[in-house]
């Protein structure tokens, strides 16, 4: 809507992780080398964590589209299904074709000689899960026993686990330490620097056309106060940001556009004024506690 008011070619801060707006940041670069090395190693299980928002789902993303031609990628967007369910995922993006009414044992020998054929084609055959915090337990130790196929020579199935933090906590528990033991290859994601979010603003403003000078300083100052250097969080608020100046007619987006979006944007860092009234009432509150207890 504010696209033709900037003169703009495309939203610059959508919500949806396309892969065309893709920043080139050191950690979702080191994220993506640490992906490639361990897959191209045969690695079993690697895992990719980070907060809500922090670039998981366009990674995966990524990670889809510059496969090599000799990478069968299954993706699962959605793991929160039962093991049988996951097993016929993995056979429909594995291209397998059989009747509906196989059992799960039929289905298995299936899955299990699709993937030695693909390994014999000379396919590396890669699961990749997102929001793989939210993998029932009997699926995870699905995921577990399906990568102990392998021939000979190496893994038929490699399985890269994207996740929120409570992923570790989850894979801390008794119960997971043989998975744990085999992820060989893991990578944290951190929020981005404040170098980093002017950086990132920037290059998604230039990508959509438009001149980086679109964000005054203040705006840039606010957008890094109140996002807390998460992507998803940035995109928010240089959005509603966008939408605000529109709104006003005006020609940038300034501190204060930012800070009205902060408001009503969930999730983003109170202001500085709100934490002083806190605290300011907290001393108001022990000043009357300790007057009372001195009576
Ligand atoms: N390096 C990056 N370059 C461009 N956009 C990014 C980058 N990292 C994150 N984003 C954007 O931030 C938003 C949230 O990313 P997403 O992958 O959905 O996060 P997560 O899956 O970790 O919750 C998306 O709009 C995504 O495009
Ligand atoms: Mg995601």
């Amino acid at each position: 809507m504010y696209a033709a008011h900037f003169n703009l070619a495309a939203t610059p801060f959508s919500l949806t992780p396309d892969t065309r707006f893709y920043v080139g940041l050191p950690q979702h670069e080191a994220a993506l080398a640490v992906l490639n090395t361990a897959l191209n190693a045969g690695e079993g299980f690697i895992k990719v964590t980070g907060e809500v928002g922090t670039g998981k789902t366009l990674l995966c993303r990524l990670l889809l589209k510059q496969a090599p031609a000799d990478w069968q990628l299954a993706y699962l967007p959605d793991p929160s299904v039962s093991p049988s369910e996951l097993r016929w995922a993995l056979a429909a993006e594995l291209g397998l074709k059989y009747s509906a009414n196989i059992d799960a044992s039929q289905l298995l020998q299936l899955l299990q000689r699709q993937l030695i054929l693909l390994a014999q084609s000379g396919k590396k055959i890669v699961l990749v899960i997102d929001e793989a915090q939210a993998l029932p337990d009997d699926t995870l130790e699905t995921v577990r026993l399906l990568t102990n196929l392998e021939t000979e020579r190496r893994k038929l199935l490699q399985v890269v686990l994207f996740g929120q933090p409570e992923l570790d906590q989850r894979l801390a528990s008794q119960q997971f330490r043989q998975l744990r033991q085999r992820i060989s290859f893991a990578y944290k994601l951190p929020v981005m620097s404040p170098a980093q979010i002017r950086f990132y603003v920037r290059h998604r403003l230039q990508t959509a056309g438009a001149t980086p000078a679109l964000f005054n300083r203040f705006a840039l100052l606010a957008i890094n106060r109140y996002s807390r250097g998460i992507p998803r969080l940035v995109n928010l608020l240089a959005h509603k940001g966008l939408m605000l100046a529109y709104g006003e007619g005006k020609s940038r987006v300034t501190g204060r556009h930012i800070r009205f979006a902060a408001q009503d944007t969930e999730d983003t860092r109170r202001s500085a004024a709100h934490y002083l009234w806190l605290l300011a009432g907290a001393a108001v509150f022990s000043a009357a506690c300790f007057a009372w207890v001195l009576r």
